[in-house]
């Protein structure tokens, strides 16, 4: 029972926030999400378990959800937006070079586990594009020229512990 014994005020502080406890189940994905790395079978019953609900009902919700990740994922996910805004900018170009870089096809995750690639659909940034998600956190205009510093800075946060969870909150936190 990792959750209660790691985030006990916080699940009590959520779930005061409801009147029903299963309106409760995307919060606790959240925290399920960044405290297992991933949302296993482990954790899916978990959050279950302390919401009261059939397991079944909560392993729905992380199917449905494309920001819940049900298999291993990168300490960063990288999300490059393929719309055509973006891809007019040179979204094509960006996550080819990534997968050249990071020795990965798109939905696949380094070796090491420090990043997965996706591709997303427009995230509301198009004026900046072409865009780039790590882990929630918007890189705007990131042309090719960029990526060998992004990717440098987001292992050195991981090294320094500044890193967003994968559910967007600071690891710290
Ligand atoms: S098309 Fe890429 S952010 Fe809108």
């Amino acid at each position: 029972m990792v959750l209660r014994e790691k985030y006990p005020s916080e699940i009590a502080t959520i779930l005061s926030n409801y009147a029903q406890k299963r309106s409760a189940v995307l919060p606790l994905l959240y925290i399920a999400q960044d405290a297992y790395g991933y949302l296993s079978d482990e954790a899916v019953r978990e959050v279950a378990d302390i919401l009261d609900l059939p397991a079944t009902d909560v392993f729905e919700v992380v199917g449905f959800y494309t920001l819940f990740y049900d298999r291993p994922v990168g300490q960063w996910i990288l999300q490059v937006c393929d719309d055509v805004p973006c891809c007019f900018t040179g979204a094509e170009q960006l996550i080819s070079d990534l997968e050249q870089k990071l020795g990965i096809q798109v939905n696949q995750t380094t070796e090491d586990r420090m990043f997965t690639l996706e591709r997303v659909k427009c995230l509301a940034a198009c004026d900046k594009a072409p865009l780039l998600q790590a882990n929630l956190e918007y890189h705007y205009q990131v042309t090719s020229e960029k990526i060998d510093a992004l990717i440098a800075d987001l292992r050195q946060r991981i090294e320094s512990g500044e890193k967003i969870s994968i559910s967007g909150r600071l690891a710290e936190r």
